[in-house]
């Protein structure tokens, strides 16, 4: 009788914390599909329902379909989907250290950036947010950005007075305040239209985003800076994630190291074909230049900027900045 209630309990307690199957994940993100990240999002999507059939489904909503980046991380909380994979521009509200990747001209080059995600500091900061409930699970690559407006930007005093579009960062607004310039965050699925309706002169983003979003139809001037990165945190609910059966959680962390050495790999070539695709709707149509900076120029945007460094340094921690500098 003894043992038969033990069974009993045993059995209820298994039913209440495994959860039903297929588990479902939503990932919720807003770029298009043919990106880094939205290809990343649907290559998880097929090994995971090939190699967890029937245990796991993935439902990928794109361009902003379900939510922006400010709503997306409350959705996470609350349970309404279980992945998303933000710009890390955008977790200030939840750590200080990520900022780390938004200083200007920290790293030389998408390798280094790579360097600094797969070493020591970057593995710990996927942890920094735990106490808010989520968890890192990767960092995905898009690239390095680059400026734009409807006027040509040699030099940094071309950007002062101008209106620039900006992600949600203390860390990007301060980069162009010390330009004289007037920063505007902005929803990615609004850039379009501020650019197109003259809300903001210009912006900063990837090659891929630029031409994804067609945001070289409404700007004249891409400026190749390559002056800061713009990568993702593929991010979770702790709690969802923790709660999965063991099985299950070492497979799809499996399957998300392949997805992300694929998706790391693939965004260097859409870095390139998107930049090249820019320069030719500019031959095409005349109506978009990309301009060739010299090393003189741009050695006079990385002085310009430099003063956002001292500025963050005591939120992001001189540890992490000098783990990102040693990378290069
Ligand atoms: C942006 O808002 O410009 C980017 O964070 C969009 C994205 O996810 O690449």
């Amino acid at each position: 009788m003894r043992i038969f209630a033990l069974n009993f309990m045993i059995f209820v307690l298994c039913a209440c914390t495994t959860p039903d199957l297929p588990i479902k994940i939503k990932f919720s993100h807003v770029v298009a599909e043919h990106t880094p990240k939205g290809m990343g999002a649907l290559l998880f999507k097929q090994r995971v329902e090939t190699r967890l059939a029937g245990k796991v489904v993935v439902e990928v909503y794109p361009n902003s379909q379900l939510y922006d980046d400010n709503k997306v991380m409350e959705a996470l909380l609350l349970g309404d989907i279980q992945m998303a994979a933000p710009s890390l521009a955008k977790f200030g509200k939840y750590t200080k250290k990520l900022q780390v990747f938004d200083l200007p001209f920290l790293f030389n080059d998408i390798e280094a950036v790579n360097r600094f995600q797969q070493g020591e500091m970057g593995q710990h900061l996927l942890l920094s947010m735990e106490r808010y409930g989520y968890l890192g699970l990767a960092y995905w690559h898009n690239g390095l950005k680059q400026l734009s407006a409807n006027y040509p930007l040699h030099v940094p005093a071309d950007a002062q007075g101008l209106k620039f579009r900006i992600q949600q960062s203390h860390v990007l607004q301060a980069q162009f305040e010390v330009l004289g310039a007037s920063p505007q965050k902005l929803a990615f699925s609004e850039v379009y239209n501020a650019l197109q309706t003259g809300i903001v002169d210009g912006q900063e983003n990837t090659w891929s985003n630029i031409e994804s979003k067609k945001f070289y139809e409404v700007q004249h001037y891409f400026s190749e800076t390559n002056h800061g990165v713009l990568d993702y945190l593929v991010v979770t609910n702790a709690k969802f994630w923790h709660g999965l059966p063991p099985e299950i959680r070492v497979e799809l962390a499996d399957i998300l190291s392949e997805v992300t050495v694929a998706v790391n790999q693939k965004a260097l070539n859409l870095a390139r074909t998107a930049r090249q695709k820019i320069i030719d709707f500019g031959i095409k149509t005349d109506r978009t230049h990309v301009l060739q900076l010299t090393k003189e120029d741009l050695a006079q945007w990385r002085q310009a900027m430099q003063p956002v460094w001292d500025k963050f340094e005591h939120e992001i921690g001189k540890a992490v900045i000098e783990a990102g500098v040693a990378a290069n």
